[in-house]
């Protein structure tokens, strides 16, 4: 079975995906996760974040992996990158590198490989449309870019990061923004999404009611 969960920044996906993938005993996979692996790799290696080819590249050359021990780990090659690629660098540039359509021919390429071995719960934006068209499920989570905000700050401040709210809610838009207007694989609702506004529910509503419509078939 394939589950497909797609929306805007902090509508809390990777919670609500992770959980539902935990339900259901599928594998995560954090799609959005190796966008920020590959655009830490591209900064390290001191790429301009325009040339699409060498941004493709170095798509295509790198080993993005997961490792699930207690918590799912993310690795460019041997490095794990788990805590760095959600430094706020890596998260004003990601979108940047998303949006080119050579390099997300790749990254879609090597996210159905991953999909195409186990049943699984992906999260991102473009997972519906272009990753899993066929999946079983698609949910489109969203929330006011306000509470994305709210809840993007109480992330961080349990890593021990304090941020400005209203720097955090230009950064979403800004980021939504983008995500929503290029040219491929933009975040959209499709004619066949379920919407869920998790605006006002907390994240065991929000998993009872995806895992209530995935179980009555
Ligand atoms: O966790 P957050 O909502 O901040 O975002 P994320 O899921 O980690 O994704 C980070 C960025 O990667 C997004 O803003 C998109 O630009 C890009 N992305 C994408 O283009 N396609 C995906 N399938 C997943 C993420």
């Amino acid at each position: 079975m394939k589950i497909a969960i797609d929306g805007p920044a902090g509508a809390g996906k990777s919670t609500i995906a992770r959980k539902v993938a935990q339900e259901l005993g599928f594998v995560y996979i954090d799609t959005g996760a190796m966008y920020r692996a590959l655009t830490w790799q591209a900064l390290q290696n001191g790429i301009n974040l325009d040339d699409s080819q060498a941004l493709a590249e170095l798509a295509h050359s790198l080993f993005i992996h997961f490792e699930n021990n207690l918590t799912q780990q993310i690795f460019c090659d041997d490095i794990n990158v788990t805590e760095e690629i959600r430094m706020p660098h890596v998260t004003g540039a990601v979108s940047r590198v998303a949006a080119h359509p050579l390099v997300r021919q790749i990254m879609v390429k090597k996210q159905q490989d991953l999909a195409s071995v186990a049943s699984i719960v992906m999260d991102g934006r473009d997972i519906g449309e272009c990753v899993l068209p066929d999946a079983d499920y698609k949910f489109f989570l969203t929330a006011s870019i306000e509470k994305r905000a709210y809840r993007r700050i109480k992330e961080m401040e349990e890593k021990g990061y304090l941020l400005d709210y209203a720097a955090i809610k230009d950064e979403i838009a800004a980021r939504d923004k983008m995500d929503m207007e290029r040219e491929v694989g933009a975040l959209k609702v499709l004619e066949d999404s379920i919407i869920i506004d998790t605006s006002d529910l907390t994240v065991d509503q929000v998993l009872t009611t995806i895992i209530s419509i995935i179980r009555k078939g």
